[in-house]
């Protein structure tokens, strides 16, 4: 009975974007994604609206997503390719290594390449400097940022660590009141709650392709009930990348972790450009502690900085 009636949401929204109503289509499509529909071409119809609307980057993000959930959708995959010669993020300088390990991350990752290549030279970091503690992310969608990571871990690393990846793997939960971009409120982005879904298997399966996969620990629940049940577990951490775009999400991974991370430990922060929320939480628990922050941008939206030295 559900099935039958995403169906016909889905054909309706078809409808109405073959009409030219681009956004009466993409309402409703954002709909299915908060039911948590999994019904195929949902996420490809996604990124044709935004298609519509010359937004080539959330619409390369869209398919992606539909990839995810449906490997084989051909229709996803044509776009795809198509996609990818029209937007591009580029490097200035790399190394063959991070050139091999993002052709494996990338169909699993939503970051930029400036933001995958600042995470590895952050792990390449503190491996090198063999400092102590384990690498936690916050927000691991796919999994691509968390086996980037965990391939560090295993080809980099002097001493025993683990990555500690933590999701609902059921998608985004509702955004606040906070969660807003540009004065747009997140439910009208058109990454609301449902979106940015990948199984648990997904994160293992491209860890798997790096040959890293037992270095991981993927953590499944909201990070309010996952984080203060698993840090002590967890110990100190040398690297944590937070990455679940919300205020709540945000300041949950802050008031839970941040008082493991070591001195001059890594923080990176994907979403502190995008969303006011997330910036809104850093800023908050910053103040909250009377530290400062030495904020160092990677894109238009990642940062990084160290734990500042008490
Ligand atoms: C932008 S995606 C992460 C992208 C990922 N790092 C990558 O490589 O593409 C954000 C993820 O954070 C997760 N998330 C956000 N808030 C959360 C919360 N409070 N508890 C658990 N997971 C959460 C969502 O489920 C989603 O998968």
């Amino acid at each position: 009975m559900k099935l039958s009636f995403d169906r016909f949401q889905l054909a309706l929204a078809r409808f109405l974007l073959a009409a030219g109503l681009t956004g009466p289509a993409f309402s409703i499509l954002a709909g299915l994604k908060a039911a948590r529909s999994r019904l195929c071409g949902i996420d490809l119809l996604r990124a044709e609206c935004r298609l519509r609307q010359a937004l080539p980057f959330e619409a390369r993000e869209m398919v992606k997503e539909e990839l995810r959930l449906h490997p084989s959708n051909e229709d996803a995959l044509t776009m795809l390719g198509k996609l990818e010669l029209t937007v591009s993020d580029a490097l200035a300088e790399t190394t063959p290594e991070f050139l091999e390990v993002l052709a494996k991350v990338e169909p699993y990752t939503m970051l930029s390449r400036r933001r995958l290549h600042a995470l590895y030279q952050a792990a390449i970091d503190v491996c090198e400097r063999d400092e102590p503690g384990n690498f936690a992310e916050c927000g691991v969608a796919g999994g691509g940022s968390s086996a980037l990571l965990a391939y560090v871990i295993k080809n980099h690393s002097k001493r025993k660590r683990r990555l500690y990846s933590f999701d609902t793997f059921e998608g985004m939960p509702e955004p606040t009141a906070a969660d807003t971009f540009g004065g747009v409120d997140a439910r009208r982005s058109g990454w609301a709650d449902g979106t940015c879904a990948a199984p648990m298997e997904s994160v293992l399966r491209a860890a798997v392709e790096l040959g890293a996969e037992d270095v991981i620990l993927p953590v499944k629940g909201l990070f309010a009930d996952t984080l203060p049940r698993m840090r002590s577990e967890m110990g100190p951490l040398c690297l944590l990348h937070l990455d679940g775009d919300w205020y709540e999400s945000t300041k949950d991974i802050l008031d839970n972790l941040f008082d493991q991370v070591i001195p001059e430990g890594y923080l990176q922060v994907d979403d502190y450009g995008h969303w006011d929320g997330c910036r809104k939480a850093v800023h908050e628990f910053e103040k909250g502690r009377a530290l400062t922050f030495s904020v160092n941008p990677i894109d238009a939206t990642g940062v990084w900085f160290r734990k500042p030295v008490a």
